[in-house]
């Protein structure tokens, strides 16, 4: 057991400052500082106040985290940041910080992929990723299909989002219909008491043969749907329309996450990111998962937004793997191609 890396994991790509610290595949601890709350009242994260919370945060939720695990600095073998994709002036701050770390300690340094880290935050909670597998990554700011016949080494674009991410839907659906940021949840919530068949909004690329999403249109549909509610002085029923537009976006989700799976002949589906935490599409992907014969795996809630420990796992796998660390002078890459697991 304590010959597996400990390796501290680092997160500044949106509006989370997370910090993880993992044991090869075990958890030590998941510390989390969020400047959601400041960026409510914009409807959406404005860079500039992510990157002064993170710089705010970082100090204090290393600390956290360290206590949390029962460790100290100088028990870690490795630190891990996310590099890219992400927000510039964000991702700078956790970089910074990772190679002050570093040098400071004399540690192995891993610049690693966002993405790839949200797949490999589930060995965490399941155990080794079967090789290969299907992600689907559903968040705020990415929406993808990938091939993963290799977390450290191996990961493959299949289809993404051609406009709006599916959570970026989610949370301006939410405010078409005047619930809170961010969206997803409070339409979760909304869409319980709702009837998923009261209105057909349109699904976006279902048909088109491709793995890639577009939820611009939906997002379009359901604003012109209320609005002309409204303008015939009718009342919106809120419900209902979270609950047919939720089905919309998890239909086509699910619809495509299986296609990837069978053409591909795999028989593993991981969905993760923050949209992951969604009932519906939790209970969709599992029943139409079951339906043909796939292995549905979705970590935790906690897990699938963004976190260190996703860092940490991803970085606990490359050191596992025996590759070689970034540079101390490895850029933060804001558009960092999925395909580039370790920068
Ligand atoms: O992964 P994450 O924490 O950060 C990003 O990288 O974006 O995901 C946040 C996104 C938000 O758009 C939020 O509305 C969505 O995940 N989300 C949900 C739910 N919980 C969070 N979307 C649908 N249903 C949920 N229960
Ligand atoms: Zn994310």
């Amino acid at each position: 057991m304590t010959d597996q890396p400990l390796v501290l994991g680092i997160e500044t790509s949106c509006d989370e400052t997370g910090v993880g610290v993992v044991r090869g595949h075990t958890l030590l601890a998941d510390a989390i500082a969020s400047s959601v709350d400041e960026h409510a009242r914009f409807g959406g994260v404005v860079p500039e106040v992510a990157s002064r919370a993170h710089l705010e945060a970082m100090t204090p939720t290393v600390d956290r985290a360290l206590s949390e695990a029962g460790v100290t600095l100088a028990d870690v073998d490795a630190i891990a940041v996310t590099a890219g994709p992400g927000l510039a002036g964000a991702l700078l701050v956790g970089v910074a910080a990772a190679k002050a770390y570093a040098l400071g300690l004399g540690k192995p340094l891993y610049g690693v992929n966002h993405l790839a880290a949200h797949v490999a935050v589930d060995q965490l909670e399941h155990g080794p990723l079967p090789k290969p597998c299907v992600a689907l990554l559903v968040s705020g700011g990415h929406s993808s299909l990938l091939l993963v016949p290799d977390v450290a080494s191996d990961v493959r674009p299949l289809g993404a989002t051609v406009d709006d991410a599916a959570g970026e839907a989610f949370d301006k659906v939410a405010r078409v219909l005047d619930l809170g940021f961010p969206g997803g949840p409070y339409i979760d919530r909304a869409a319980r008491e709702g009837d998923r068949a009261s209105i057909s909004f349109p699904r976006g690329k279902y048909e088109d043969g491709t793995y890639d999403f577009s939820f611009s249109g939906l997002k379009t549909a359901v604003a012109r749907w209320v609005e002309s509610r409204e303008r015939a002085g009718e009342p919106v029923p809120v419900a209902d329309v979270a609950a047919a537009f939720q089905e919309a976006v998890v239909d086509v989700l699910t619809k495509k996450a299986i296609a990837a799976c069978r053409d591909n002949g795999v028989s593993h589906l991981l969905v993760g990111g923050g949209v992951a935490a969604n009932s519906r599409l939790r209970a969709l992907a599992q029943e139409r998962c079951e339906a043909a014969g796939i292995q549905l795996r979705v970590p935790r809630p906690k897990l699938c937004t963004d976190n260190g420990a996703m860092v940490a796992a991803l970085g606990a796998e490359l050191v596992g793997a025996g590759l070689k660390p970034s540079a101390l002078d490895l850029p933060a890459d804001s558009s960092l191609p999925i395909t580039d697991v370790l920068v």
